[in-house]
């Protein structure tokens, strides 16, 4: 069986991997993509859509931000603002464990490849060394992958027989299985330590903390209500509390303890098969459907629903471990609910000292998710910290269009979420998540990725990525645009001041902060804090952070709207208060086919981490013919997702 054509899944308009493209109709696309992105590539674009640029040159009058903008436009290499350097850290391949073969793209193996950095890097955190200081220049940096591409990944093999013989069916048959491990081993996590010496980063090699976590290799366990309940049980796990692997890790967060939450996304992409009546209801509202991904037996058959029905309700959860201990088993904390978790974005309550998470599930009209622990964090008792997350209450968020967030407890035997709605327990509340939150009137939004807390005002964003299924009569005042093609932040403030500021509480207010796009284009709909320059506008936010003057930085995913912005995805910086309130900046530039992930600030705000992911991606775009072969540029090597460091060259923090 031949390996999907597109492995990535596109949340918005899911693709047909059975659905092969003529052979000429594949040429001439390939010949009009050349042509459309050298047409990108070269300065004339700018002439071209001139018209659009009629925005002011100078920065947003009063903005914080002091560095000096990066221009807007196509490139094969990465750019950082005038003043900063960014150099690559680690590449797709490179190094974590000690006997890791040198990368060798056209003979990769799965072996080499549960040695060596994954693909697709994603989320990061930095948590320091020694555990519980704040240095900032030595740390263990924490990177998720979340999926593979494997056009980019291999070379294109010779044209099979068209009718070959059983031998050569089990040759291919062979082959294609060996590639899927190589995949399903890019897939995971990965755990560096990361150290800066005379001014420059790096990755200590062979570091008793260097971790690969795998699909396929590491054994994880699974906690909270729906642990151990019939639904979670396998061939391979009768007891339903533990999972081999995690997989899809896009986003993630930091908890209060110094342990890591990394976040299972697009896991439905994995699963098909004809499912049993009694789960068919289930499966369709997570999009499994179609036949399975993989013909490929033995370990693959647990993505087949009609053969394991209950292994795709181990997947979908937020993964919690501890990074200062290598041997740490992940933990599936069912009671965050089960969804296409983008990040889990945590902080302690300042009224009551419980711990907060807010999350995203990313897919066209899906929800975004607050979960508060039933117990307050304690600092001086880490034993009593351990787990925090599974005990608590799971809401959903509705917004009113007078400017009030509900948050829509999902609880077990409240409202509709009773056996006669489906409902026999809290288990089955959080495995089905999104149908619980559907019946208590959750407002569906535009693609939810990162909900992040500023650290100085306590106000929530949250960013909607896109959604062009939005159509005119489905609009509300929170997905306010049809045809949302670039996306929006929205930004949420829990009640009361000071200590007395209410993460927990059942309302909050919330306000648009932002309508990505083009200002300057009418069909854009954009809306900003006040004016921003030509370089200054972005496109379908993605991943956020702050650093410690509370001004957000904003990473960019636009996928195929390259096309129409023309310009890549990046990093934009803004204030969220005063005279420069979301008025951004352009900061960082990601090579053409690259989104941009993972903005992570060491303590200090000295260093900025950032992921490249999926450089080179676009149709057509190939392993032997890539857009771009960043950031190594050498003849035959791919592009490779990569973490680049950005530091100032005068010493200071970012943004200063
Ligand atoms: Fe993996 Fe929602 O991005
Ligand atoms: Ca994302
Ligand atoms: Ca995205």
């Amino acid at each position: 069986m031949p390996l999907p054509r597109e492995f990535q899944p596109d949340e918005s308009e899911r693709t047909n991997p059975s659905d092969a493209t003529p052979l000429e109709e594949m040429v001439q696309a390939r010949i009009s993509r050349r042509r459309l992105m050298k047409g990108l590539l070269l300065p004339p674009f700018v002439a071209a859509f001139g018209e659009f640029f009629a925005a002011r040159e100078a920065a947003a009058a009063g903005t914080s931000l002091t560095f000096a903008e990066l221009d807007s436009r196509v490139e094969d290499g990465h750019r950082v603002a005038k003043g900063y350097r960014a150099e690559v850290l680690i590449r797709w391949g490179d190094a974590v464990l000690p006997g890791a073969p040198a990368f060798n793209p056209r003979a990769q193996t799965p072996e080499a490849q549960l040695k060596q950095f994954g693909y697709n890097n994603d989320f990061i955190a930095f948590l320091p060394l020694p555990k519980g200081s704040q240095n900032s220049d030595h740390g263990l940096l924490c990177v998720n992958h979340e999926y593979g591409s494997p056009e980019l990944m291999f070379p294109r093999e010779p044209a099979d027989e068209p009718r070959p013989s059983p031998e050569e069916r089990i040759e291919i048959r062979e082959r294609e299985k060996k590639k899927v491990d190589v995949l399903m081993a890019a897939h995971g996590h990965s755990v560096l330590e990361v150290k800066r010496e005379g001014g420059a980063w790096k990755v200590v090699a062979d570091s008793p903390y260097n971790r690969r976590i795998s699909l396929t290799e590491t054994q994880c366990r699974i906690s909270g209500p729906a642990a151990g309940h019939a639904r979670m049980k396998t061939t391979e796990d009768p007891t339903g509390a533990l999972v081999r692997g995690t997989m899809n890790n896009c986003a993630g967060g930091v908890t209060p303890w110094g342990t890591v939450v990394i976040c299972e996304e697009n896991f439905d992409f994995y699963f098909g098969g004809k499912p049993r009546p009694v789960d068919a209801l289930s499966l369709e509202r997570y999009s499994i459907k179609g036949k399975p991904k993989w013909d490929l037996g033995e370990y693959y058959d647990r993505f087949d629903v009609s053969r394991e029905p209950g292994e795709p309700n181990r997947f979908g959860w937020a993964v919690e471990y501890d990074p200062y201990d290598p041997k740490s088993v992940p933990v599936k904390r069912t009671a965050l609910g089960r969804y296409k978790h983008e990040g889990a974005a945590m902080l302690v309550n300042k009224k009551d000292g419980r711990v907060v998470l807010f999350g995203g599930d990313d897919q066209a009209f899906e929800y975004i998710y607050r979960f508060v622990s039933k117990n307050p964090f304690d600092p001086k008792n880490p034993e009593k910290n351990k787990d925090l997350l599974d005990e608590g209450t799971l809401c959903v968020a509705r917004f009113d269009d007078d400017g009030t967030l509900h948050w829509l407890p999902l609880v077990f035997g409240e409202g509709r979420l009773t056996p006669s709605f489906g409902f026999d327990s809290q288990a089955d509340v959080v495995i089905d998540a999104r149908r619980a939150a559907d019946l208590v009137g959750a407002t569906p939004m535009d693609r939810p990725e990162d909900v992040e807390a500023n650290p100085v005002t306590g106000k929530v964003y949250a960013s909607l990525t896109n959604n062009t299924s939005r159509d005119i009569d489905r609009l509300d005042k929170a997905n306010p645009r049809f045809d949302n093609r670039y996306g929006h932040l929205l930004e949420f403030t829990p009640p009361g001041e000071g200590d007395q500021q209410d993460h927990a509480a059942d309302t909050f207010t919330w306000d648009v902060f932002i309508l990505a796009g083009n200002p300057n284009k009418k069909r854009d709909h954009a809306k900003y804090g006040g004016e921003v320059t030509k370089h200054g506008w972005f496109a379908c936010p993605d991943n956020m952070t702050f650093d410690n003057l509370g001004r957000i930085w904003i990473a960019t995913d636009q996928g195929r709207n390259i096309h129409e912005t023309r310009i890549c995805d990046g990093l934009w910086a803004c204030d969220t208060v005063g005279p420069g309130r979301a008025q951004p900046k352009h900061f960082f530039t990601a090579p053409i086919g690259a989104e941009m992930c993972g903005p992570c600030m060491t303590p200090d705000n000295k260093t900025l981490f950032l992921s490249v992911q999926h450089p080179g991606e676009d149709k057509g775009s190939t392993f032997d013919d890539p857009l771009t072969r960043w950031p190594d540029f050498k003849k035959d090597t791919p592009p490779r997702p990569s973490v680049v460091v950005v530091t100032k060259e005068d010493g200071g923090a970012i943004g200063t």
